[in-house]
């Protein structure tokens, strides 16, 4: 087909071969996360000096790089993660994509890469939903992932940062991100290896930072755990976040109920999830604080039941309750390893209003078909 003619910042040039209904609905079948891709894919080029070129959206497929590009060789990479949603009109919305389009920024600014307008990054995405629109599930709980990346793709050795760099942005239809769908999950608290320090990247959204997690990520398995809890660097002590998301846990004091989140330090992704929960949580009338949280704590607060609940969050894993934890210094469970009842109302409070299946009274919600 041959491409439409616009004055738009992307380009569209449908796919010559999109799967057919049939075909889509068969891949669609069993969603898990992140092994099903749509029909196309955005990218935009970068050169310094001449900004951000002509964004085209086009078939969904391989890119092709220099072996030199500095991506390959040192790493400047950085991605995003958000989630379009069927609505009960028909239509889609995504959920807060105007925050991730400001943490992919923040990333690109630690990263030495150059930052993507926003109004750019939201275009790519109502390109993509638009165009792939068929891609995306309806069911509670399921939506269209969308992933944006930008890689450094200067042929050049000497390391510096690129003077070149390509923005994609793919979508994947998903369900649930453990296999056990959302089954509370058993944790290992890493204290051989550390995610983030001080000054490093903990904050931002790099490539980096998940490839030194995979070794922990490795040995959380091997001691049959699902995920890895992280710690702080400097005092191995305080309870960080986990592989791919941010953590909370539920206390009883006094009659009330407390939610408790890792304070931001600088060495933890600031999520979105993180940030809606919090908000979420105090309309449910819940007391909710960020602060540092120990492993003694946690453990001694389960052990005199003042810790009812922990549960992890993120756009993949939503809310996931953490039902066991293992450690070197021993194990314990929380609420006999089932989902307590602040988890499950959180969850639904949120998957309610992604799915515009209660009001959008902040103003998170996106309309984009
Ligand atoms: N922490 C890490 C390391 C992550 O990769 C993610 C996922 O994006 C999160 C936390 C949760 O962030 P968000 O809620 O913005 O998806
Ligand atoms: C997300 O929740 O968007 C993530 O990026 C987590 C993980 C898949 C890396």
């Amino acid at each position: 087909m041959s491409p439409s003619l616009t004055n738009s910042p992307i380009q569209i040039c449908p796919s010559d071969h999109p799967a057919a209904a049939e075909e889509r609905a068969k891949r669609m079948t069993h969603l898990g996360f992140g092994h099903i891709f749509t029909d196309h894919m955005v990218v935009v080029p970068y050169k310094e000096g001449q900004g951000w070129g002509q964004g085209v959206l086009k078939s969904y497929g391989p890119i092709e790089m220099d072996p030199a590009a500095s991506v390959l060789h040192y790493g400047q990479a950085i991605f995003e993660g958000f989630k379009a949603y069927k609505q009960p009109d028909g239509g889609i919305a995504c959920f807060r994509p105007e925050a991730n389009a400001r943490r992919f920024n923040t990333s690109a600014a630690r990263l030495a890469m150059p930052e993507l307008p926003e109004a750019l990054f939201l275009e790519a995405a109502r390109a993509l939903i638009t165009q792939d629109q068929a891609w995306v599930p309806s069911a509670v709980g399921e939506s269209l992932y969308m992933r944006p990346l930008m890689i450094a793709t200067e042929a050049a050795l000497g390391v510096r940062a690129s003077n070149e760099y390509l923005f994609l942005l793919m979508a994947s239809p998903s369900g649930a991100y453990f296999p056990a769908g959302v089954k509370p999950v058993t944790v290992w608290i890493s204290d051989d290896y550390v995610r983030a320090a001080p000054g490093g990247t903990g904050f931002a959204k790099c490539a980096g930072n998940y490839a030194a997690s995979l070794v922990a990520q490795r040995q959380a398995k091997g001691e049959g755990c699902d995920q890895v809890v992280w710690l702080d660097a400097v005092h191995r002590t305080f309870i960080e976040e986990m592989g791919g998301m941010n953590i909370f846990f539920v206390f009883q004091e006094k009659g009330e109920t407390v939610v408790v989140t890792p304070e931001l330090t600088g060495t933890l992704l600031p999520g979105i999830t993180r940030d809606s929960l919090l908000q979420l949580a105090r309309e449910q009338g819940f007391r909710a604080e960020e602060r540092k949280i120990s492993v003694d704590e946690w453990r001694a607060a389960v052990n005199d039941g003042r810790m009812t609940e922990a549960f992890a969050c993120g756009t993949a894993a939503v809310i996931t309750p953490v039902g066991h934890v293992k450690s070197r210094q021993g194990e314990w469970s929380i609420n006999r390893g089932e989902t307590g009842p602040v988890a499950a109302k959180l969850r639904e409070v949120l998957l309610n209003l992604q799915h515009g299946l209660a009001p959008d009274t902040h103003g998170w919600m996106k309309k984009i078909v």
